[in-house]
This record gives C-alpha cells, structure tokens and sequence, in this order.
C-alpha cells in the first residue's frame, strides 16, 4: 500500500485560496451531481452558464425524470458527451422509482446509478453525505502521482487502484468533503498537467516526492493512446428562403439524437456537390464556400470543408427523405446541434 505525506496543510490553503463556486454553496445531491456530470470532460468556466440554466429548467430530480429528450439536449448543446445528460435521466428515473424520489445516501446505491463512476459517486457521498470516501479524478490521480513520486502509466487500471486506495486512506483522516474539494483544486489551479505545476504555490511541496526529485514536469507518465482515425466531410448548409435543411442523427453512435446539416463524405469541391444534388434533381441558385474546420472527438477527429447552397423552392420536394427544412429561429430555440458544427452555425 503506497503512502501518501501528511495531507493537513491543504485544508487552510484550500480555506484561503477555494475559488468560489456555485456546487460549493449546496449540500444538495441533486444539485452536486449535476455539476461533477457537467464538469467531466468540460472546464469550470464552460459549465457556469450550463449548470445554473439547467438547475432553473429542471430544479429537482422528478423533473429531470420527466423532461422530453429534446429539451435536455438542448440544456446540454455545445457541453459535448451527450450520453452524460442521457444517463443522467436514466439514473433520475431510478430514483424516482426505486427510491421514492429521494437521492440516496449510500455510496454504494449512488454507485449503482447510470453514469456514475467511482469517481463521481464518492464526490457525491462526501459533498452531499460527509461519507468518508476519495473522489479521484484525473487532477486528483496526477496529484497523488506527483507527490508519491508515482513511476507507472497512471491511466492504467493498476494506478488507479493503487493511488485511490492512497487517497481513500489520506481522506479518511480529515473532513472528508473539504480535503477532497482541496484535491481536486490543488489539481486545477497549483499541479497542473503538461509539466507546468506552480510548485511556489503549493502548500505540500515540502512533502512531494516528485518535486523533490526535481520530477514534478515529467509526472505523471501517461501512455501515449491510439492515434484518433480522420474523417474528411463536407457540411452543406443547404438554404431555402429563411430556412435550413436538417437530419436527425441515429438514435445509436456518434452524436446520437442530436440534428445537423447535410453532410458528404469527402472533402468536396462546389462542381463536385453541384454535380452530387444534380443527381437528386436539385439545381443550384447560389453555392459559396465556408471555412474549412476541424473537431476533435476522443477516437475521431472531422476535417470539414463546408457551402452555403442556396436552392428555390421547387427543389424542396427533392432533398432526401431524411432532411426536413427547420426556420432558423427553430434551430435557435428547439433543435440541438453539436459544437462540432461551431464554425458553421452562422450561417444557419
Ligand atoms: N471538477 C470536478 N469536480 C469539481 C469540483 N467539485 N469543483 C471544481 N472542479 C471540479
């Protein structure tokens, strides 16, 4: 079992240097698991203006339950990771009817609730329940790695049971909820990845095996994962009048439910989609090239190249099946499109 250095310097530092932050004001689990499903994968300053406009749309968790599937993807448009917001409902329609509505208050039924992971599900017992259980996520692994002086891949399964059982045993000893919101904001303001810790800030530098082995830039050692796999595609934003054709994407995969424009495979000249609609019938008024962009997934990245075609109203009746046409202030206010479309969302 590895041991960790004595943690207690961090909770007057964290009094003194906590950012201010809405989830920190509330023992409310409800309120507490919207934000650590929100802060997965997105950065503090994106998920504010999210979390307070969900919380105002669905305050409680019966609410949650019974939100249509398009108005939760809309609360969650440009979050990404769109299962996050699914699970969510899953796991709030489990409360609601196993647990008479009532969040529950044991780390193990938190734990068995869709979307919640270890590291969430002990976020929530400690913040909401004072459960004296580590929430180690991906700041916190780097953290514990750093001061250990941790030499392993620390994204494999191994570093992960070794450093949480390290931090399990460390939070045990203090109040709980406090020293795991410490972890995790010595994580993101003073330890930060890519070799730029602030070690002058740091309240455990006299303590930490990495800094004192002058290691602290090299940590921790993460495996270098699979190249992502490129797409090439061609975004045509395909107008007629004030209004633009849209597809819903398969309720299965990549970005699913959620709506997008018309989209060919390639990176296509403007003869070459003229040629393409050609073939449906369609005649081209106008056709003018939008920026080139890119978006990265985990596994995936999109090159995409993109028009604006302007078409008449005859050839409404020829787009294919799958494409409605939306009024613009529709896509505003009903329809959500991943920010994968970001650089394109002008000009719908
Ligand atoms: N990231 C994950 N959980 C967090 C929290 N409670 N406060 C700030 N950042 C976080």
């Amino acid at each position: 079992m590895l041991h960790l250095p004595d943690l207690s310097p961090l909770l007057p530092w964290y009094e003194k240097n906590a950012r201010d932050l809405p989830w920190r004001h509330t023992r409310d689990p409800y309120r507490i698991w919207v934000s650590e499903i929100m802060l997965q994968q997105t950065r503090v300053e994106a998920v504010l203006p999210y979390y307070a406009r969900f919380l105002d749309t669905l305050p409680s968790i019966s609410a949650l339950a019974a939100a249509p599937e398009a108005q939760l993807l809309k609360l969650w448009e440009g979050l990404g990771y769109y299962s996050r917001v699914r699970n969510m409902q899953k796991a709030a329609r489990t409360v609601m009817e196993q647990h008479g509505g009532e969040f529950p208050a044991t780390f193990e039924d938190i734990l068995s609730l869709c979307g919640i992971g270890e590291y969430t599900a002990g976020a929530i017992a400690s913040f909401a329940f004072d459960l004296p259980y580590p929430a180690v996520d991906g700041n916190v692994l780097r953290v514990a790695a750093r001061l250990l002086c941790y030499q392993r891949d620390v994204l494999s399964s191994l570093a992960k049971k070794e450093l949480t059982a390290a931090v399990a045993a460390e939070v045990k000893k203090h109040p709980t909820a406090t020293l795991n919101q410490a972890l995790i904001e010595l994580g993101a303001t003073v330890c930060l990845p890519n070799g730029a810790p602030r070690c002058e800030k740091c309240p455990l530098k006299s303590s930490c095996a990495a800094h004192q082995n002058g290691l602290e830039a090299s940590l921790p050692v993460r495996k270098k994962p699979a190249a992502r796999k490129i797409e090439a595609r061609t975004v045509l934003i395909l107008r007629v009048g004030d209004r633009i054709a849209l597809r819903r994407r398969p309720d299965e995969g990549l970005l699913s439910g959620l709506y997008e424009p018309y989209c060919l495979s390639g990176n296509r000249t403007a003869k070459e989609v003229e040629s393409e609609l050609a073939a449906l019938g369609i005649s081209v008024l106008r056709i003018t090239p939008l920026e080139a962009a890119k978006h990265i997934f985990t596994h995936l990245e999109w090159h995409m190249t993109g028009f604006e075609v302007l078409l008449d109203d005859a050839s409404a009746g020829l787009l294919p099946q799958e494409l409605f046409l939306a009024p613009r202030e529709k896509i505003d206010k009903v329809f959500a499109l991943p920010s994968a479309y970001r650089a394109y969302r002008a000009f719908m």
